[in-house]
């Protein structure tokens, strides 16, 4: 994805953060264009990825835009660029969210997991690693092990991703649309 603008002058890292306030963290563009124009040009990215996201997993209705981060004071998202060709070329969005899980004996848990909400790669740059490459930013910046996130509605491709690089097959059944994995309730401290 193109942008008539340097992506450069928006993220400061290969994989950058992106709040609520729409202002990449550590943007280094925020002192000379301002924090509107920052917010325009965010838009901009999260339109046509957000775009791009719901096309590939033939969704209804887009789950990640502009508006959407903006109200969502809980949830952030992972974005992957290309500087060489000026590209951003992937997102992850997490966030947590209030659920009600089931563990492996049938005991309800409430609780509020980190989430994987939104995750795309670019198609012409899929099945090259870049996707591992975001997840792993992702699991490192947040200091969360892959088996404890909550995914919800995961596509074939993602549950691929996951078993291939993870080893996570094992999926402890559910009654909502979040799948967890076999580890997910253990040795964690945000649950009851
Ligand atoms: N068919 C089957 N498995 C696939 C495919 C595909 N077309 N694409 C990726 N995978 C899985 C496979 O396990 C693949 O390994 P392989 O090529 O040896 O078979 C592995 O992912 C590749 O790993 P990466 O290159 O690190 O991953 P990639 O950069 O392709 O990113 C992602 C993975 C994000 C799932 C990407 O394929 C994508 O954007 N797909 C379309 C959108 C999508 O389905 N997103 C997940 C929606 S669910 C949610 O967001 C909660």
């Amino acid at each position: 994805m193109e942008y008539n603008f340097r992506v450069t002058e928006l993220f400061p890292k290969e994989v950058s953060i992106v709040g609520s306030d729409l202002i990449p963290l550590n943007c280094p563009g925020l002192p000379h264009l301002g924090p509107q124009t920052v917010r325009d040009r965010m838009s901009q990215i999260l339109e046509t990825m957000g775009r791009a996201s719901a096309e590939a997993q033939q969704l209804h209705s887009v789950i990640t835009n502009t508006e959407k981060l903006r109200t969502s004071v809980d949830q952030k998202i992972y974005f992957m660029c290309d500087f060489s060709s000026n590209q951003v070329i992937g997102l992850l969005k997490i966030g947590k969210k209030k659920l009600f899980m089931f563990d492996l004996s049938g005991t309800q848990h409430e609780f509020s997991p980190m989430c994987i909400l939104d995750f795309y790669v670019h198609e012409s740059r899929q099945r090259q690693g870049c996707g591992k490459y975001l997840f792993e930013n992702v699991m490192r910046e947040e200091g969360i092990p892959v088996e404890h996130f909550a995914i919800d509605r995961p596509s074939d491709k993602l549950l691929n991703f996951l078993r291939k690089h993870y080893n996570l097959a094992k999926i402890i059944p559910q009654v909502n649309n979040f799948v967890i994995f076999d580890g997910f309730f253990n040795s964690r401290s945000d649950y009851a």
